[in-house]
């Protein structure tokens, strides 16, 4: 990871997968993509919390557009149940979606479960149109095909965090996008899903 220093994390941090600089550069490029395809429009952003907090942040101020905005928190409901794709809503929406162009604002797309379960959900709630925008594509674990309209980069099979992306709910304040340290938990860090 040659000399870059990641504080309280050092010992844990593998690489350095996206610098601060190619995200913010990636954000603003999304941004001007966005501005350009909702003109006219009053689009309605919808990020996911938590993980996707830190993009949506950024995301909405890279848009020249008047919009608006709301979060929901999503959790799994575990293991046994992951399969089918069910996730719970934990905080939902503030604002009706009724006659809305939403776009649902997801940190990373990986079995593509949650996406899957969270669209269908939306869709039902009378909205008029409805696309997904996701900072990191996972396409090697995908489970159910989910069409993700905004991409910011596609990324191999690892365990990442930064940016809002978390392990056990630490290291989302970390400027960069990381590959988490591999040890004797790695099993348990493949396998983990917690809160988003
Ligand atoms: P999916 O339902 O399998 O697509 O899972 C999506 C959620 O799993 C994301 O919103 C993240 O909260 C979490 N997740 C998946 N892969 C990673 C990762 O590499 N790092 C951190 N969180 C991840
Ligand atoms: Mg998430």
């Amino acid at each position: 990871m040659g000399a870059k220093q990641h504080g309280p994390y050092n010992e844990s941090i593998e690489k350095v997968l996206f610098d601060s600089r190619t995200i913010q550069k990636r954000v603003r490029e999304l941004g001007a993509l966005i501005t350009h395809d909702y003109l006219g429009k009053t689009p309605h952003f919808i990020g996911i919390l938590k993980g996707a907090s830190i993009f949506h942040a950024d995301l909405v101020r890279a848009i020249d557009l008047d919009l608006s905005f709301d979060f929901i928190a999503v959790g799994s409901y575990g293991k046994l149940t992951k399969s089918s794709g069910e996730v719970r809503i934990l905080k939902d929406l503030d604002e009706s979606l009724e006659a809305k162009d939403v776009l649902l604002v997801e940190d990373i797309v990986d079995t593509g479960l949650t996406l899957h379960y969270l669209a269908q959900n939306l869709q039902a709630r009378g909205l008029r149109s409805l696309k997904i925008v996701a900072l990191l594509n996972k396409p090697a674990r995908r489970e159910i095909e989910v069409p993700v309209d905004y991409i910011g980069f596609d990324i191999p099979d690892e365990f990442v965090v930064g940016y809002g992306l978390d392990y056990d709910q630490r290291y989302r304040n970390l400027p960069d996008i990381c590959v988490l340290r591999m040890d004797e938990n790695s099993q348990k860090r493949h396998g983990f899903h917690g809160f988003h």
